[in-house]
């Protein structure tokens, strides 16, 4: 059994869970953070600190994310020499490496203030000085 790290870590990168893991298991690519199977002793530990809650128990990974077990574990691959290759060429899982870029907490935060600077408009329109 494993933890496993989904595609909402993809491009944040908080890293909280590293320091939270006894065992080191926790590895940083280029765009993603991976926990390798084979490390992982299961404790639960890093699961709670994650802000875009982006790690999963592998039993517990939602449908559209299953696909992050085999992408956490074929990072660690040795035997897979073609993904292998395209991992150090890109620092990433091809999967991961292949995602147009993510979006993040402070983009909400823009388009957030986006939506108030056109309400602040509409009112201008609507009650002109
Ligand atoms: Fe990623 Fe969350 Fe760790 S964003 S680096 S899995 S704390
Ligand atoms: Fe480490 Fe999380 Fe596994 S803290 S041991 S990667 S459950």
């Amino acid at each position: 059994m494993t933890y496993v790290i989904a595609q909402p870590c993809v491009d944040i990168k908080d890293r909280a869970c590293v320091s939270e893991c006894p065992v080191d298991c926790i590895y940083e690519g280029a765009r993603t953070l991976y926990i390798n199977p084979a490390e992982c002793v299961d404790c639960h530990a890093c699961e709670p600190v994650c802000p875009v809650e982006a790690i999963f128990h592998e039993d517990d990974l939602p449908r559209h994310w299953a696909h992050y077990l085999a992408v956490n574990a074929e990072y660690f691959d040795e035997s897979a020499a073609p993904a292998r290759a395209r991992r150090d060429a890109v620092g990433d899982h091809p999967v991961v490496a292949a995602l147009p870029p993510q979006s993040g907490p402070h983009k909400k935060e823009i388009s957030f203030f986006t939506a108030r600077k056109e309400e602040a408009a509409d009112a201008d329109l609507w009650f002109p000085s």
